[in-house]
C-alpha cells in the first residue's frame, strides 16, 4: 500500500487512510495462547492514530506509541503493515518463534517484564540477539534497568531503532506483569 500512495496529497493519503479497514492478524497468527491474547489486545489498545508528529507524512497512516512515534508492533498487529522477510520472492518466511519470557523486576512494586520473542523474531532473526548481547537462557544474563538505560541489553535496540524508554506510559511495554499477577506467570507462557 506504501509504494502505491508514494507521491499523493496529504488529502488523498488522508482518505485513503479514513477509508482503509486493516485486516488484524487475530493472536491464531501468533500462537493463540492466553498471553498473546492479553498481549494483543493490550498493544492494540495502546496504540493511536495520531497525526503530524513526525515530518514523514506517509507514517501518518500508522498508529503511534505515547510518545507519538510509530507504534510498529501495534502496525502489525493491526494489520496496517505485512513485510516480506526477503526481496527474493522464493524464500518462505520463518513463523516467528512463540517463546515468552519472564524476567522479575528486582525491586518491590515495579511490575516484572515479559520479553516476546514472537514480535521479535517477526523482525529479527536468533543471531541480532544470541550470544552476543544474551545467552540463550532464561536467568543467565545480569540485566538491570541501569545497563539498559546505558545501551546496554534491551537498551542496544530500545531507546534507538526501537520504542523508547520514555514517556512513563513507555515503561508498561516491557514492564506488563503486575507484581501481583506475577504468581500466574505460566498464563503467559
Ligand atoms: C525495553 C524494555 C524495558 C523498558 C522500556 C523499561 N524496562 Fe525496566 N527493566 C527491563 C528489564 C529487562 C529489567 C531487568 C529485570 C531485573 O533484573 O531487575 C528491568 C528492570 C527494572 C527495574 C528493577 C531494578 C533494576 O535496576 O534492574 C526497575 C526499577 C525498572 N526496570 C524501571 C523502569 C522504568 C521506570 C522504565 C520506564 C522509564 C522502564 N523500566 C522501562 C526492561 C525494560
Ligand atoms: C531481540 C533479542 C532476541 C532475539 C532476536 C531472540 N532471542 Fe532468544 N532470548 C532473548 C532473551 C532476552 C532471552 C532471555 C535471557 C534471560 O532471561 O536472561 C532469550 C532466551 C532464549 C532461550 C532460552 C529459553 C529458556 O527457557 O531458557 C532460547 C532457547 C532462545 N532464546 C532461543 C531463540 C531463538 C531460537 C531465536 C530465533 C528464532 C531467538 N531466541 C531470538 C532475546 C532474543
Ligand atoms: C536487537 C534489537 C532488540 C533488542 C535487543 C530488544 N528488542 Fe524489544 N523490540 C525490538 C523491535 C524492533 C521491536 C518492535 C517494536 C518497535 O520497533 O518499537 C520490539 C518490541 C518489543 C516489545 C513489544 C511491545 C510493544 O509495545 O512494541 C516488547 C515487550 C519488547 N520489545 C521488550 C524487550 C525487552 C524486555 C528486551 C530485553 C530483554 C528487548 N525488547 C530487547 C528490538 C529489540
Amino acid at each position: 500500500m506504501f509504494l502505491a500512495v508514494s507521491g499523493c496529497s496529504r488529502e488523498q493519503l488522508d482518505s485513503i487512510i479514513m477509508n482503509t479497514e486493516p485486516k488484524k492478524q487475530g493472536p491464531e497468527e501468533f500462537g493463540g495462547a492466553n498471553y498473546y491474547d492479553k498481549f494483543f489486545n493490550e498493544v492494540s489498545n495502546r496504540s493511536s492514530m495520531t497525526k503530524g508528529t513526525s515530518n514523514i507524512i506517509a507514517l501518518d497512516a500508522l498508529p503511534k506509541d505515547p510518545q507519538g512515534l510509530t507504534d510498529w508492533t501495534g502496525a502489525v498487529v493491526k494489520g496496517f503493515i505485512n513485510p516480506k522477510s526477503s526481496l527474493d520472492p522464493n524464500v518462505v518466511d520463518e513463523p516467528p518463534l512463540n517463546l515468552n519470557i519472564f524476567i522479575e523486576a528486582k525491586v518491590p512494586l515495579m511490575a516484572n517484564v515479559l520479553f516476546p520473542h514472537s514480535i521479535h523474531t517477526y523482525w529479527l532473526s536468533c543471531n541480532n540477539c544470541h550470544p552476543k548481547i544474551f545467552i540463550p537462557e532464561a536467568g543467565a544474563n545480569p540485566i538491570s534497568m541501569d545497563e539498559i538505560f546505558k545501551g546496554e541489553w534491551c537498551g542496544r535496540c530500545h531507546g534507538k531503532v526501537a520504542f523508547t524508554f520514555w514517556p512513563r506510559s513507555n515503561c508498561t511495554r516491557c514492564h506488563i506483569i503486575l507484581k501481583g499477577e506475577s504468581l500466574e506467570k505460566e498464563r503467559w507462557r
